[in-house]
């Protein structure tokens, strides 16, 4: 059984939603990523799964048990949760009394509120810091402390709301490293929502992505990332090539994409007539200066409209009748003499390309 599941949960404001039909499982001791842009709903949705909030209508089962019964059902689940905000919140109080605030409130006794107090302090890496006053902390030092005060009573469900999006780059990594060490354990269930597609990945056994109050896709982090379902997946995902066409054959799962005139073939099992995007990763297009005489089933000749060099790798976007995004090594930027202008040979396999059916969203 599910530890966390919302049934057709959705959140209106002034008649608008922003949460429509939200149907999520969450396992115990799973890491869940909400993936989503800004607005998605991501804060609305942790919010009501930790009972702060209560939906406009739909269902949200905590371990099987409807958490809309009674108001002081929903008391005791808040209590087995414990919520960590997006910009870190610190009281103005020393460190030691920010993370044992959670222990007295339960009443812990004295000496154990001290050792486990200390215990956490010494997770998070601010031991040393215990009696300052936490508001004296840099954002990412207070965000530890908030992380230490949501772990300190042991709850069954950690909710993380953009933990790192307010914290420089280096902050962010040490938090990031910190919610790594405490998955590790899998002793808590985690619930996290980021904008950030890679720290999905890092993290989570399986993510969801959230857009305009739906959720998109399901998966684990890699299947999201390499078989977006939607083109608004796609493009959440990273995938830089996505090109739209229409299929006109389909020879025993050989497909022929018609693109503006250029013809991709690609593996799919959808039907002549169907309008769909394909999309091709830029690692997975090779490119010469004569023709090559490779068995890859899409060759396209074109024009380099412009080349940027990051380090070693360097991104090459041609005009192949559509705008194809290429990433090659800087050795072969200087081995083939790519520039600006020159014409170019792209080819990739019929396999790198993934098909995405055209929803009426899209
Ligand atoms: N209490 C509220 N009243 C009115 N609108 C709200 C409220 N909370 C959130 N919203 C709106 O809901 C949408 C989703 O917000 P939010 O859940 O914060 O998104 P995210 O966390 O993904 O950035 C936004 O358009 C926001 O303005
Ligand atoms: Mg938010």
């Amino acid at each position: 059984m599910a530890l966390i599941e919302t049934v057709n949960l959705c959140q209106r404001y002034g008649g608008q939603y922003v949460l429509k039909d939200v149907n999520l499982k969450v396992d115990r001791g799973e890491v869940f990523g909400l993936i989503g842009p800004t607005g998605a709903g991501k804060t609305t949705l942790l919010r009501l799964i930790d009972l702060i909030d209560t939906p406009s209508s739909g269902k949200i089962y905590f371990d099987g048990v409807d958490t809309a019964a009674s108001g002081k059902l929903r008391f005791e689940l808040r209590r087995r949760m414990a919520f960590v905000l997006q910009k870190p919140v610190v009281f103005n109080a020393s460190v030691y009394d920010n993370v044992a605030c959670g222990l007295r409130w339960r009443r812990v006794g004295k000496r154990a509120t001290r050792q486990k107090v200390e215990d956490m302090l010494e997770m998070v890496g601010l031991s040393a810091y215990k009696d300052r006053n936490a508001r004296s902390l840099s954002g990412g030092e207070a965000q530890r402390v908030a992380i230490a005060r949501a772990m300190v009573v042991e709850p069954e469900v950690l909710l993380l709301d953009e933990p790192t999006a307010n914290l420089d780059p280096v902050s962010a990594a040490t938090v990031e490293e910190l919610i790594a060490r405490i998955i590790e354990r899998r002793a808590v269930t985690v619930v996290m929502t980021t904008h950030d597609m890679s720290q999905g990945q890092r993290l989570a056994d399986r993510i969801g992505v959230l857009m305009d109050g739906s959720v998109l896709q399901t998966g684990a982090p890699r299947e999201v990332f390499s078989f977006p379902r939607s083109r608004r997946v796609a493009e959440f995902v990273g995938v830089e090539n996505i090109i739209d066409g229409v299929i006109v054959s389909n020879e025993d799962g050989l497909v022929s994409v018609d693109a503006g005139g250029k013809t991709i073939q690609a593996v799919s099992a959808l039907a002549a007539g169907e309008r769909v995007c394909a999309c091709v990763r830029p690692e997975d297009v090779i490119l010469a200066v004569s023709p090559p005489s490779s068995s890859a089933r899409n060759m396209f000749a074109g024009e380099i409209t412009r080349l940027v060099s990051a380090g070693s790798i360097a991104r090459v976007e041609m005009d192949c009748g559509f705008p194809l995004s290429v990433l090659v090594t800087k050795r072969s930027v200087d081995e083939l003499g790519l520039e600006k202008g020159k014409r170019v040979y792209a080819s990739f396999k019929a396999t790198a390309v993934h098909i995405i059916t055209k929803g009426k969203a899209d």
